[in-house]
């Protein structure tokens, strides 16, 4: 893990409300897994006081590190604001990614809105072939081209408004996708809001396929010293047991999460 001051190459909006934010770090980037994330201290004041997390959305070559990022608040808002030249504070990769090792089966990548940001990276670790992305967004004005974030990868689009791709949920048309893969062995990796991971629950569940989840919950240190992440686990024990998403996550397999307490 790095604390750093990370000089900005760019931060460039990609879609109204999304920015793409490139840094330079060679020590982050040799270190980064697909699923690990950074805090970043948006401002040197003290408003907001707390880094905002960000998963790493993929590195080029020359030790770069991109962050794809939604504007939803202050600390966004104020990153938003970052030039070419300015400094960031940054701490990482922190947490536990996604296991990139080849297991054969067929894997579906699974992303619903911003959670498309660490599943770039992925896509680009994985490399295979036989590999099916899916993403699900509101409509087609938040889409944005996996080209401007320097990726190749042919992405199936749903939009719950039907304005582009499938009409209808991203976790409908993966069942869809399953049906025709029923012979050969899968696996799910996802990224996406609460909803999305809880009706990926159900499938992973009624096909018996395993899936790992990235989760985003609200995190103060990213360190596992403030409890502000913790999730329930699945514990099959009477006593209730928690995880801290920072260190114990953001990736975990979705049988471990207890998703009706959360
Ligand atoms: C491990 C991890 C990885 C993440 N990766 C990305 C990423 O790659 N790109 C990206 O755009 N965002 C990502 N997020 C979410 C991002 O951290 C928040 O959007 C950001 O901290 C909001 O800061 P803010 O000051 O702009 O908003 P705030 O003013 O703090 O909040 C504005 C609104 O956003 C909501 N919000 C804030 N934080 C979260 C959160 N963690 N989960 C859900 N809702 C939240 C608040 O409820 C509020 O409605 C990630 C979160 C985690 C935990
Ligand atoms: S964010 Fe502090 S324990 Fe996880």
């Amino acid at each position: 893990m790095i604390e750093t001051y990370v000089k900005i190459l760019s931060n460039t909006c990609i879609t109204p409300g999304i920015f793409l934010l490139r840094f330079s770090s060679p020590g982050l980037a040799a270190e980064a897994k697909p699923g690990q994330f950074i805090m970043v201290r948006v401002n040197d004041g003290i408003d907001p006081c707390l880094r905002r997390p960000f998963s790493i959305s993929g590195t080029e070559e020359e030790g770069v590190v991109r962050v794809l990022y939604k504007v939803v608040g202050k600390g966004t808002e104020i990153l938003s604001n970052k030039r070419a030249g300015d400094r960031l504070s940054v701490l990482g990769p922190l947490g536990k990614g996604f296991d990139i090792t080849d297991p054969g089966q067929h894997l579906f990548i699974v992303a619903g809105g911003i959670g498309i940001a660490p599943m770039f990276f992925l896509s680009q670790a994985v490399n295979k072939k036989a590999v099916t992305f899916l993403a699900g967004f509101r409509r087609s004005d938040e889409i944005m081209d996996p080209a401007s974030v320097g990726i190749k990868q042919d992405i199936s689009i749903a939009t719950d408004d039907g304005s582009m791709g499938y009409h209808g949920r991203v976790t409908d048309l993966l069942e869809q996708e399953i049906i025709k893969q029923r012979d050969n062995a899968i696996a799910i990796y996802a990224c996406g809001p609460l909803p999305m991971l809880k009706a990926l629950s159900s499938i992973s569940n009624k096909y018996r396929i395993p899936c790992k989840v990235s989760m985003e919950t609200f995190m103060a240190c990213g360190l596992g010293a403030c409890q502000g992440c913790v999730v329930r686990s699945a514990s099959a024990l009477d006593q209730i047991s928690y995880y801290h998403v920072c260190k114990d996550g953001p990736v975990f397999d979705i049988n471990e999460i207890d998703w009706d307490n959360i």
